[in-house]
Parts: structure tokens; sequence; C-alpha cells
């Protein structure tokens, strides 16, 4: 067990598909095809906008990245739907097997490391009553660049005075989890869908199928 277990937010605590009931109201038979490609341009735009070193926060790339989904996928998007889409962002679920890790984890130092604007993450980890879960909830908003930029992850090393080598990285977006595997961390790559493993020249420590499987 390492000193530390950092988590990523998105994907791998909150489930960012719990829009799709709502999706699927407002858009009969669209929804699942709406979730995926509004997830889909909000981390496009984080990558690209890092590259052009545009940086604005989560909160208005993923307000951007449904509009444009929308907009591509010919659904019309009323400033008011816009709204309660954003709001439901703050009350995404969590996955069914996060709470039992959090509560057998507790008394190690957690925290989560998000692309998340504190705007957006902030009221979420209120709302599900998960701030007593963390040591720290860091932003990538502190440097104005998205994952996976190294100094993102050094942001955890430096506020949870703890060394790379001793810090456990958890997520379920194969991308963030070798960007982290890269940077140094030990990784946990939370594989739910069966997914392979991104060819970007690193391995996972342990591919796993849920948070359970991490537990000391
Ligand atoms: C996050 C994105 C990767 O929470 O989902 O940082």
């Amino acid at each position: 067990m390492t000193d530390a277990l950092v988590f990523d937010a998105y994907g791998t605590l909150f489930n960012v598909h719990s829009v799709l009931a709502r999706c699927e109201q407002f858009w009969p038979g669209k929804g699942a095809q709406l979730s995926q490609l509004w997830r889909a341009k909000q981390l496009e735009y984080t990558w690209q906008r890092s590259l052009m070193r545009r940086y604005l926060p989560f909160s208005q790339l993923t307000k951007d990245a449904l509009e444009y989904a929308c907009e591509f996928l010919q659904l019309p998007l009323e400033e008011k739907q816009t709204e309660l889409l954003m709001r439901q962002y703050l009350d995404l679920e969590t996955f069914p097997d996060v709470p039992a890790a959090l509560r057998a984890l507790k008394g190690h130092k957690l925290a989560i490391l998000t692309n998340g604007s504190p705007d957006m993450i902030g009221p979420l980890v209120a709302n599900r009553g998960m701030e007593m879960s963390f040591d720290a909830v860091l932003s990538v908003d502190a440097l104005q660049v998205f994952k996976p930029a190294p100094q993102v992850y050094e942001l955890a090393v430096t506020s949870l005075k703890t060394p790379r080598e001793r810090i456990g990285f958890v997520s379920s977006n194969c991308w963030d989890a070798l960007g982290a595997k890269c940077y140094g961390f030990t990784v946990y790559w939370i594989n739910r869908a069966g997914a392979p493993v991104d060819r970007l020249g690193f391995q996972p420590d342990k591919i796993v199928t849920g948070l359970n499987e991490i537990l000391p």
C-alpha cells in the first residue's frame, strides 16, 4: 500500500452518464448518443485548449461541449435545458462501489485530483456528502492546464507532501492513468468497460474492475 491514494473524479468516482436520463427526457431516443458525445467533446476540449494555451475552466468547457454535441446531433437546446443539465453535473451519482471503498480506506491519506474547476467539483463533493472522506480536493484550475500535463500530477505531490513513489493513483480514464504512470505514480486503472490499454507507451501497475480490488 502506498502512503496516499489520489482519485480522478469524473468517470472514476462520479458517473458522468448520470445525465443520460435527463437527456433522454429532453430528446427521446438520443440520450445515450448525446451523453457519449458530450463527454467525448468535453475531454477533447481539455486537450486542445491545453495545447493552444487557452485555458478555460472545466465548467465552461462542459457547457461548450454540450452546445456542440446538441448542434452536431441537431437537437434544439434551450437555455433552461442547458441550465438543468449543467446543474445535474453538480449532482452526479457515485459508482456503486465508491461509498464502501471510501469507508474501508478511512484513516488513509486520500485526495481527489481533477480537471473539474472548483465551481463544479466543490458542490459535487458536498452534494454527495464526501467532504470528510478526502484530505484534499485538488483542481487543475490552480495551474490552468489540464491532465495529462505532468505538472497536474505534481500538484498532488506538493499538496500532500508525499513523494511520487509513495502515491497511488486511481482512474478509470486510461489516458489519465497512463499520464499518472508517466509522471511516476503507482497506478490502478479501473477498467469498468473492459477496454484495451491505450497505446501511450506505459502500462498501469494494476488493472481492476472495481474499487474493491484496490483496498488494502
Ligand atoms: C477528471 C476527468 C479526467 O475528473 O474526468 O479529471
